[in-house]
């Protein structure tokens, strides 16, 4: 049996008893799996690895050993927010490492979208490979993989969870609890574990950052535009009510300038590109209405506050034919 494929029979998990079956079950496989040895978690703050991180903490506590690695492709605060919920809240055994300019170096220059998720999640696996030798005897990386990452891996995009680890990976073995599970059913998981709401119910990140949104070859001064404008934008999603109502929502910049006029002088800038889209699992997405108001207030603070970028764009583009991410 292929246990990468979801079972006809499997039900879909929407209700708390449902998800506290599903988590009884998974601790039982786990503690089979792991048995007394040590796992070691890619913990990225996103809803996966923190469904994970959480369900592992439940099933074998101090045995699981979180790496939180910033490469430098994270959102604004995004690391400190986790060091924060987890170091701090959780109790957590965290190890913080701040990969960036190991991540941007080997990136630069590089613009094809799957040669940097591959140059990402390499990175992302060797980091931690070096990690686990530093620490004493651990066997098993665990992933927050889920089940459309598995789906899309075969030839639509390589996601690093699946489709970028290199051959001399040197664990005993993967630990991927829910990697049959839709986004939505890992929501219903997270908080049947009791994660806060905040946390489990926050917009799905790619595991390549804003490295598949700095469209292109990043360079440093773009993606620092980026990080603000996007910050700008899940400000003001949050101030007008939609940060709750939509799913996934942030800026892409693409690797091009256009003319414009500031004080009177010319003034050349990238486009800041709105995404925001509703779908429950990731395999197709309808775009959501922003009203006009909050559409000029972000054009009006991004234009404004965020050097390098003049112009602010607005993806109307479904999935299909668009996927969610640019890149
Ligand atoms: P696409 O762009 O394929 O995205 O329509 C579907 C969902 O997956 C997220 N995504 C990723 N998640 N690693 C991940 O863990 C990746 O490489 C990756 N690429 C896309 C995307 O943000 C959306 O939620």
């Amino acid at each position: 049996m292929d246990t990468n494929i979801r079972p006809e029979t499997m039900e879909r998990i929407t209700t708390p008893e449902l998800a506290a079956a599903f988590i009884d079950e998974q601790i039982k496989m786990i503690r089979e799996q792991v048995g007394n040895k040590k796992v070691l978690l890619a913990l990225s703050g996103g809803v996966d690895s923190s469904v994970v991180a959480a369900l592992l903490i439940k099933a074998i506590g101090k045995q699981l050993v979180c790496v939180h690695v910033n490469h430098g492709l994270m959102r604004k605060g995004e690391s400190e927010q986790v060091i924060e919920v987890f170091k701090n809240g959780l109790d957590a055994n965290l190890i913080y490492i701040d990969a960036t300019d190991r991540f941007l170096d080997k990136l630069a220059g590089v613009d094809a979208p799957e040669t940097k998720r591959k140059i990402i999640g390499g990175e992302f696996v060797r980091v931690f490979e070096e990690e686990a030798r530093k620490l004493d005897g651990i066997s098993f990386l665990a992933q927050g993989t889920i089940y459309p990452d598995i789906l899309e891996s075969d030839g639509v995009k390589a996601h690093h969870n699946v489709g970028g680890l290199p051959d001399d990976i040197h664990f005993e073995g993967l630990v991927e609890p829910v990697k049959l599970l839709y986004k939505d059913e890992v929501r219903v998981v997270g908080k049947a574990l009791g994660l806060p709401a905040n946390m489990v119910d926050r917009q799905p990140f790619p595991g390549p950052g804003l490295g598949v949104r700095c469209l292109g070859a990043i360079t440093r001064d773009r993606l620092h535009a980026l990080r603000e404008a996007d910050a700008i934008l899940r400000e003001e999603f949050d101030i007008c009510g939609l940060a709750g109502k939509v799913w996934q929502y942030f800026i892409a910049v693409p690797d091009m300038k256009s003319v414009g006029v500031k004080d009177g002088k010319r003034y050349e800038g990238w486009p800041a590109i709105i995404r925001a889209v509703n779908t429950t699992d990731a395999m197709t997405a309808t775009i959501e209405e922003i009203p006009y108001a909050v559409l000029h207030k972000i054009t009006d603070r991004i234009t404004h506050e965020v050097d390098g970028i003049n112009r602010v764009l607005l993806d109307l583009t479904p999935k299909p034919i668009g996927t969610i991410e640019w890149e």
